[in-house]
């Protein structure tokens, strides 16, 4: 039921902190700080490469988590879109976990690719919000995400929860491996547990977000710039305004702007810059003002710190709790959730039941 929400989608946006409590309290141990994931029958410690694939929210969701398994577990990561990946015949050597993020975990692209792995010899980890679903009966390592049923067909609580389990086992794998102290340890898990109190002081900006809808609303393309881990963030903030306002929407790493899209900047295409103050904001700031300099209009998502110094000039901008780097894109993803529902409100779009598009893919 939806109570007092309008649509199914927005209820889940505000059901964040809740679920993604739940979940990280199913992977972290409070009493002394540590991850705990549910028994593994193979040696973490042995994997040496890992191969994600997803489609659409649960491939962002990966994306993000390449920079996890890499900068914690120092484990290399290769990731594909499901579709692509079993016909660019891929190599799996052995030694290899293949994960799979899925919702449903009934996407038929996404399944194919898991059975494909499976016969190929290499260990199966499934994350998961159906834990009935055709994936998680096929894994070796089931890790469900607690997000609970996910109605609206935009994903979003699914996507952070996603993320929230991911986070749990590049840190997991990386004490496994002897590249995570344990003081390291007790201070990802700090943070993660400061995750559901700052999607809440995201949610506080929802008025703000819903008053500058109207701003987006009349245009025909809008942009998306972000860097690092939160790159997959403008992927899927342009995801979501696509899906339920049918606005054309990209998202570009800040830095190949320069390459290409540049040229599409003028007045008529806001740009919407995901820059979290700290050590890549500088850069990001500088491709924002490249996009000013030829006439765009910029929303910047940022915290205090970074819309105190780039702020100013800006069409409008969202301001977000100031979080460590390793929370921002669970943090971030409630902003672009809330730009994307608000304008298609204001186009008056079925948010729930967009067009053309059904809630799990299980066709190929
Ligand atoms: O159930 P899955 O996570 O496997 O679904 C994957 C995509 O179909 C899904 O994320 C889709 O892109 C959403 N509509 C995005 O909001």
């Amino acid at each position: 039921e939806k109570g007092n929400y309008r649509h199914f989608m927005q209820k889940e946006i505000f059901e964040q902190p809740t679920v993604v409590a739940q979940t990280l309290g199913s992977y972290l141990r409070q009493a002394d700080n540590s991850v705990a994931l549910p028994q593994i029958d193979f040696d973490l410690s042995a994997i040496n490469r890992i191969t994600i694939v997803a489609c659409g929210t649960s491939y962002y969701a990966g994306m993000v988590a390449k920079y996890w398994f890499e900068q914690f577990a120092r484990v290399p990561v290769d990731i594909d879109v499901a579709s692509e990946f079993r016909y660019r015949e891929p190599v799996l050597e052995d030694g290899g976990l293949s994960l799979f993020i899925s919702q449903s975990g009934e996407t038929a692209d996404t399944l194919a690719a898991l059975r494909h792995c499976k016969e190929a010899g290499q260990t199966i980890g499934v994350v998961v919000n159906v834990p009935t679903s055709s994936m998680a009966r096929e894994a070796d390592l089931l890790l469900p995400t607690h997000a609970g049923p996910e109605i609206g067909v935009a994903s979003t609580k699914a996507f952070t929860c996603q993320l929230a389990v991911l986070a749990a086992l590049a840190a997991h794998m990386a004490v496994k491996k002897g590249r995570m102290s344990r003081e390291e340890e007790q201070e990802v898990v700090r943070h993660l547990l400061e995750a559901p109190a700052c999607l809440n002081s995201a949610l506080d900006h929802d008025d703000d977000i819903a008053s500058m809808a109207h701003l987006i609303a009349p245009a025909r393309d809008v942009l998306y710039l972000g860097r690092g881990p939160d790159y997959p963030l403008a992927l899927e903030g342009a995801l979501k305004l696509k899906e339920i306002s049918y606005i054309h929407a990209e998202g570009y790493a800040s830095g190949e702007m320069k390459h290409g899209p540049i040229a599409l900047i003028d007045e008529d295409v806001p740009v919407i810059v995901l820059a979290p103050s700290g050590p890549l904001f500088e850069k990001t700031v500088s491709n924002m003002q490249e996009v000013r300099a030829r006439g765009g209009k910029v929303v910047l998502i940022s915290d205090e710190e970074g819309l105190e110094e780039a702020g100013e000039d800006c069409i409008a901008t969202i301001q977000m709790p100031k979080v460590h780097p390793l929370i921002a894109p669970l943090v971030y993803a409630v902003p672009v959730q809330l730009l994307a529902y608000h304008v298609a409100c204001v186009k008056g779009t079925d948010v729930d039941q967009p067009r053309n598009l059904a809630k799990s893919v299980t066709v190929e």
